[in-house]
């Protein structure tokens, strides 16, 4: 099926279709608060954000805590006492916008703030394969759940994130291939349904046993986090590969 613009609905069903990368993707349903109820149930954490959203915008976490419900947004904390309290606070905030509920992930950690990796996966024209250009991992800023440079992340290298963070041992040697194999398939996958499309920043999350989860494919990658480290190297190949000069 063929997609338009920025719906992370449509993307998430694309992705769904293709059955290796079923294990990998939260479970994820248009906003309904009766799917607030039976998700916070089941994963007693969620994640609700606009359909269209990008860099961290609108971001609402949801826990299921002894006393109430708490929701996180940046790194600002509300209890309320019921469920019915939650609900009304988040539809006052949606406005006309949609929104998506999510399970939420527990990530990894690196000194108690969490952490992802984002992935440039790009490729010449529609015939040509993928190729991974680009690897780092977002630092998320203490307080905050989300790893956004917008929402006062920090990028750093790979390997540092995955010496410095709390993964099990054992896991971290073959980690950099099972992350990249995924960010391929699942560029592979959603580039059928965006013919013309020639980049994916690939957002994936890591948990402390290493399990992994796609959080959404991005169209349109910000590459100032490849520009903030002090190796360009990656930088310069993905503009490179783009056809245009770094700057
Ligand atoms: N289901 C989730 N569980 C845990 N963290 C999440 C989840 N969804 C998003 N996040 C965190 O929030 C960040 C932003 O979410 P994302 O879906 O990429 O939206 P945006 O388009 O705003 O970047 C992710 O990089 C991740 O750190
Ligand atoms: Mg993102």
């Amino acid at each position: 099926m063929r997609l338009w613009g920025r719906n992370k609905y449509h993307m998430y069903l694309a992705l769904k279709k293709n059955k290796n990368l079923l294990p990998y993707l939260p479970v994820t349903k248009m906003w309904h608060k009766y799917h607030l109820r039976r998700m916070l149930l089941k994963y007693k954490s969620v994640v609700i954000k606009p359909n269209n959203g990008k860099q961290g915008d609108s971001i609402y976490f949801v826990k299921d805590a002894a006393s109430g419900y708490e929701i996180t947004i940046d790194n600002n904390n509300y209890s309320f006492r019921t469920i019915q309290g939650v609900q009304n606070f988040l539809e006052c905030q949606f406005g006309e916008r949609e929104f998506i509920i999510q399970q939420e992930i527990e990530l990894s950690e690196i000194d108690d703030r969490r952490f992802d990796f984002r992935v440039i996966v790009q490729r010449k024209s529609v015939n040509k394969p993928w190729t991974i250009t680009g690897i780092l991992a977002r630092k998320g800023e203490i307080g905050y759940k989300i790893t956004n440079r917008r929402r006062h992340g920090t990028a750093i290298p790979f390997e540092e994130a995955l010496k410095h963070s709390d993964i099990a041992h054992g896991i971290k040697e073959n980690m950099e291939k099972e992350i990249k194999d995924l960010a391929l398939e699942a560029s592979k996958t959603l580039g059928r349904s965006f013919p013309d499309q020639k980049i994916f920043g690939v957002d994936i999350g890591v948990q402390k046993q290493g399990k992994m989860f796609i959080f959404e494919l991005n169209r349109w990658p910000l590459l100032g986090g490849f520009k903030s480290l002090e190796d360009k190297s990656q930088y310069n190949k993905i503009m490179a590969y783009k056809g245009k000069k770094a700057n």
